[in-house]
């Protein structure tokens, strides 16, 4: 028979043509749904006490612990670029860690100095943050400080994180992110901010924060101590109404923002959240997710630029206003 003589199908296809919106750049830009804006971009950074040089992270490609020097620079080109937002994690030496992760609240501590530096650099030309956690600090790697029984101590630990919170803002954070996944721990953070004055200094909270496997790499980044795992705080993979609970209890708290972390095997609960609240939603893109992401690149098995492009658009589309990604500085470039 003649293809020509067959009946169009019912329905008025192929009058109905959804390719049209795809024949050119021009158009496909033009109907894009989603974009990412180098401002929604956050670029976690590591600052390392006592080396030289930067030392390059054999399970983070193209990723750094920086001295101060390098650390400015880093962020520098990311302000140049359009960055949003930096956050910052600090390294400091192991003499320096103790079971209470004193190095974290000392003022002269690699993180608070790095802070102090970092805001003279950049000013407000972008959003300076700071991780508010023990867990860099401590000699046994937790999150918090410890009961006798080697259980992590929730209530002590507020008491840390308030200390720490002061500290940071004094040394020029203007976001805090307390990632420890205390409970109680957003409403401690914004009560100590307030009582010492730093009414302006905001929360973005890691609420709803996974026992994740995609954290490995992270751990080589900032050197932790740790030896097992933080199943007893972080939340099981398995569950999505418990991440809603997190989140309502952090705004409640007074989250100025909130987190969802990992992304990529969590987009599910980055739509629930962004559904459901009226603060911004971030996701971050973990160390784990870039790592697998940048060997799959070095093996030349898919293209790093399409690679970054997808990745953060689909996290964007799932709900996420601001993203943290290693690769912000480079995606800010590919998307402006
Ligand atoms: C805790 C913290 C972690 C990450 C961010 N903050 C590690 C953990 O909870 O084990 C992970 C970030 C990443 O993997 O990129 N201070």
């Amino acid at each position: 028979f003649d293809v020509a003589d067959l009946p169009l199908p019912l329905g008025g296809f192929p009058a109905v043509r959804p390719r049209r919106l795809r024949t050119t750049a021009a158009i496909r830009r033009l109907a894009a749904e989603t974009h990412v804006n180098p401002a929604n971009l956050v670029l976690p950074m590591f600052v390392k006490d006592g080396v030289p040089e930067p030392v390059p992270l054999a399970s983070m490609p193209g990723v750094v612990q920086h001295t101060l020097e390098s650390l400015r620079k880093a962020a520098t080109e990311a302000v140049e670029a359009g960055v949003g937002g930096i956050m910052l994690y600090g390294v400091p030496t192991p003499e320096s860690k103790d079971a209470t992760g004193s190095i974290g609240i000392d003022p002269d501590g690699i993180l608070n100095a790095a802070l102090l530096e970092l805001r003279a650099e950049v000013g407000d030309s972008t959003v300076l943050m700071s991780d508010l956690c023990l867990d860099e600090f401590t000699d046994h790697g937790h999150c918090g400080v410890l009961a006798e029984d080697g259980s992590v101590d929730n209530d002590a630990t507020l008491a840390r994180y308030a200390e720490m919170a002061i500290v940071q803002a004094e040394s020029g954070a203007q976001m805090v992110g307390p990632s420890g996944m205390m409970d109680g721990q957003v409403g401690a953070v914004r009560a100590a901010l307030d009582r010492s004055g730093h009414t302006d200094v905001g929360i973005l909270a890691y609420s709803a924060k996974y026992a994740s496997a995609f954290f490995g790499p992270f751990r080589e980044a900032v050197e932790s101590s740790l030896e097992g795992d933080r199943k007893t705080y972080q939340q099981d993979p398995a569950n999505a109404s418990e991440a809603l609970r997190e989140v309502a209890l952090d705004i409640a708290e007074g989250a100025d923002a909130v987190m969802i972390k990992p992304a990529l095997p969590y987009l599910d609960i980055v739509r629930r959240v962004a559904d459901s609240v009226n603060v911004p939603v971030a996701a971050y893109h973990v160390s784990g997710e870039y790592s697998m992401a940048e060997a799959a690149v070095a093996n030349g098995w898919m293209d790093r630029d399409r690679l970054i492009v997808e990745t953060l658009t689909s996290i964007r589309r799932a709900g996420a206003q601001i993203i943290l990604t290693y690769w912000a500085t480079d995606a800010a470039r590919l998307f402006s």
